[in-house]
């Protein structure tokens, strides 16, 4: 089969690996790509804003499937305009994609479908807002309804805090994201995340993941993409995630198919794991970044089958088989990351990095410059490294950052401590 591949980040690194693995897979194309997806297939400049253009090159290519890895191209409705067009494509269409587009559109959904989650309240002024957090209380959160690249939520620890991120949303610092908020209560508990994959009526878990939001080492400074991440979910046990999947994921696509849009693709259940069990904090509507880099390294099945078969809505219930391994990824990022950075810095050592026994260097934000590796962007690569156990797999994974040679970048130094942790109490 010629796939076609949508996206550019760490993540379409992962999945282009995993899908070039696969004897189905007799071409693989990505746009734009990034040069860690051009070792596994060809990268083509197209604007994947552009559907007619995207379209036109399935045709001109002859692609068989489309992938879509970010969420921005799923809510535009790309795989819509492409199953219109004749080409099969994996991802929901816009309508199920507003299960991330649309946080509004979600609590409501959770709510009508009880699935649990933080109560909450839907506002389209700031006097409403005001009123409602005083009535409540903080801590309190405050959401954008729309996407807004990890900038909408503020997890207000006072008053003055939540009044004043309504007053940011509402006075335009999101944009169209911000016309309408959520208020919602917080809660307490470590967070996990949990993804599915689902064939529109069913849905099998594919795995789990801790990510690290915040830029710096001890949970502190802004709120990032990921900072890094690891898989599995140590926290998440076999009982935790059979739960989220009764409670959680397969209530979701029961509802998503009697509003008419039934969710083929993958869903990522931002989880909260809280005293009363497991509830939701967010829906995304594709693999996390950096989670996919944790995630598809373990996996010993066919990743393209697997969706092949989901596609063809026959999932079956035979579980995802593993690997004998967990994973742990560290990201690089452009110093100044999360804010304005510097761009083009060279990056060498990656071969020296790469080589070592269960590490693979993914690319996120690099490019080729005159025959060298640049940085381009804020996260730039993510080191990952499997291994029996969380105390190697860390110890591997910063071995090999150590042996890439980027004096402009800057990682968190502790990612996975929380595991390691957990690991060695169990010991
Ligand atoms: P998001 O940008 O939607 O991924 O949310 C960012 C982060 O905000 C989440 O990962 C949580 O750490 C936090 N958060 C969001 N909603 C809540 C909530 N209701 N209670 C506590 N923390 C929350
Ligand atoms: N790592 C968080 C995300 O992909 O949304």
């Amino acid at each position: 089969m010629n796939i076609l591949l949508i996206g550019s980040g760490g993540r379409e690194h992962a999945l282009a690996r995993a899908i070039a693995a696969s004897p189905l897979c007799d071409r693989l194309l990505t746009a734009p790509g990034n040069p860690g997806t051009a070792q596994h297939g060809t990268n083509m400049a197209v604007a994947v804003a552009d559907h007619a253009a995207v379209i036109a090159l399935c045709r001109r290519e002859a692609i068989d499937l489309v992938v879509v890895g970010p969420e921005a191209p799923l809510v535009a409705g790309l795989v819509d305009d492409l199953e219109a067009a004749g080409i099969r494509a994996f991802g929901p269409g816009r309508e199920a994609a507003r299960l991330e587009g649309s946080k509004a559109f979600t609590k409501d959904f959770c709510a009508e479908f009880a699935i649990p989650t933080a109560s909450y309240r839907r506002v389209t002024d700031a006097a409403a807002a005001k009123r409602y957090i005083r009535e409540h209380g903080a801590p309190i959160v405050v959401k954008a309804d729309g996407l807004a690249a990890g900038k909408g939520v503020v997890v207000a620890e006072t008053l003055e805090e939540a009044e004043a991120a309504v007053d940011a949303m509402f006075g335009g610092s999101l944009g169209d994201a911000g016309l309408e908020l959520v208020i919602e209560e917080c809660l307490v508990g470590e967070e996990a995340s949990l993804f599915a994959i689902c064939d529109g009526d069913d849905a099998l878990s594919y795995g789990t993941a801790q990510d690290h939001k915040r830029a710096y080492d001890g949970d502190r400074g802004p709120n990032t993409g990921g900072m890094g991440a690891y898989s599995p979910a140590s926290l998440v046990t076999p009982e935790i995630e059979a739960d989220v999947m009764a409670r959680i994921i397969r209530p979701t696509l029961a509802g998503m198919r009697a509003r008419g849009c039934p969710f083929r693709g993958i869903l990522y259940a931002g989880l909260m794991i809280t005293a009363e069990g497991p509830k939701l904090i967010e829906y995304n509507v594709r693999f996390g970044d950096p989670e996919a880099e944790v995630i598809l390294p373990r996996l010993a099945d066919d990743f393209l089958a697997v969706v092949l078969r989901a596609l063809d809505g026959g999932l079956g219930t035979a579980p995802p088989r593993w690997r004998d391994a967990v994973a742990l990824t560290v990201v690089l990022a452009s110093k100044g990351y999360p804010g304005p950075v510097e761009k083009g810095s060279r990056i060498g050592g990656l071969d020296a990095a790469g080589a070592r026994p269960d590490v693979i260097v993914f690319q996120a934000g690099t490019a080729e410059r005159d025959g060298a590796l640049v940085a381009e962007g804020g996260r730039i690569l993510a080191v990952t490294a499997l291994a029996p156990d969380f105390a190697t797999a860390q110890a591997r994974a910063y071995e090999a950052v150590a042996a890439i040679d980027w004096p402009e970048g800057f990682c968190r130094t502790d990612i996975g401590a929380r595991a390691v942790e957990r690991e060695s109490r169990r010991d």
